[in-house]
């Protein structure tokens, strides 16, 4: 896309409102590392800009060689940062309609760094302090990154499935449902699942296996196994819901 860019290979003005009396006025910083001053433009308000579009507008009539910089126009990439109203902030990001109306909206390069011209700085600085810091570096795949069945045959008795996973949540989450089924769903394997969504990527109904009922899942079992305060509150209130052995007794 674009790096330090003028007026001659900005984007097209865009259409000014209907009213013709709407205006806005921007206050841009001028100039280089050996000084500069804020100039006025005048233009008309076009309703939905950001400031980055009214830039680009002014390039296009009034300053051709207003120099500013920009890349992703969403808020992604930083290059558009500038001191707007005095406060660094992303111009793609910052929406006219958002600015004190009526008012002179001052728009300055970031204070952070030296200026090159106009809006634009030099943010070499950034890049020689990302080569200091370390890349990321994978080690060797932990065991948990295997697939539970497919990779150890010997799990395929104890463990349940997704399937099985998808009943346990389905009746565990029933509000009117009173059975405890979260030692059994332990029991067959719920704590085996690496959670790595292969089930859900394949699933063919397209159900989210991992986040909807196998991750609940171990939250309810992590809460029966080992969370005191539930073990209490489950003692005081006497809400406990049956486990698998009391309910097949009835
Ligand atoms: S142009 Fe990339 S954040 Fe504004």
């Amino acid at each position: 896309m674009t790096d330090t860019q003028t007026g001659t290979d900005a984007q097209a003005a865009a259409e000014p409102a209907d009213d013709a009396q709407a205006t806005v006025t921007m206050r841009i910083w001028r100039g280089d590392d050996e000084g500069g001053e804020f100039t006025d433009y005048v233009m008309p308000a076009v309703e939905g800009e950001v400031v980055l579009d009214v830039i680009h507008r002014i390039q296009a009539t009034d300053a051709p060689d207003l120099a500013c910089r920009w890349n992703c126009k969403a808020g992604k990439c930083g290059s558009c940062s500038a001191e707007i109203n005095g406060l660094p902030r992303l111009m793609c990001m910052t929406r006219m309609d958002t600015l004190p109306e009526g008012e002179a909206v001052t728009v300055a390069p970031m204070k952070t760094f030296p200026i090159i011209r106009d809006l634009v700085t030099d943010v070499s600085f950034n890049y020689e302090v990302a080569k200091t810091i370390p890349a990321f570096k994978p080690g060797p795949e932990p065991e948990g990154g295997c697939h539970v069945i497919r990779d150890h045959e010997d799990n395929k008795p104890k463990y349940a499935g997704p399937r099985f996973f998808i009943r346990f949540a389905e009746l565990e989450m029933h509000p009117l449902d009173v059975n405890d089924r979260r030692e059994l769903a332990h029991d067959r394997g719920l704590g085996m699942c690496n959670i790595t969504k292969c089930c859900t990527e394949v699933c063919p109904e397209h159900i989210k296996i991992t986040d909807n009922a196998i991750i609940p899942m171990k939250e309810r079992v992590v809460d029966a196994r080992y969370d005191p305060v539930a073990w209490l509150g489950r003692k005081i209130t006497g809400r406990s819901k049956k486990t698998a052995e009391e309910a097949s007794a009835g």
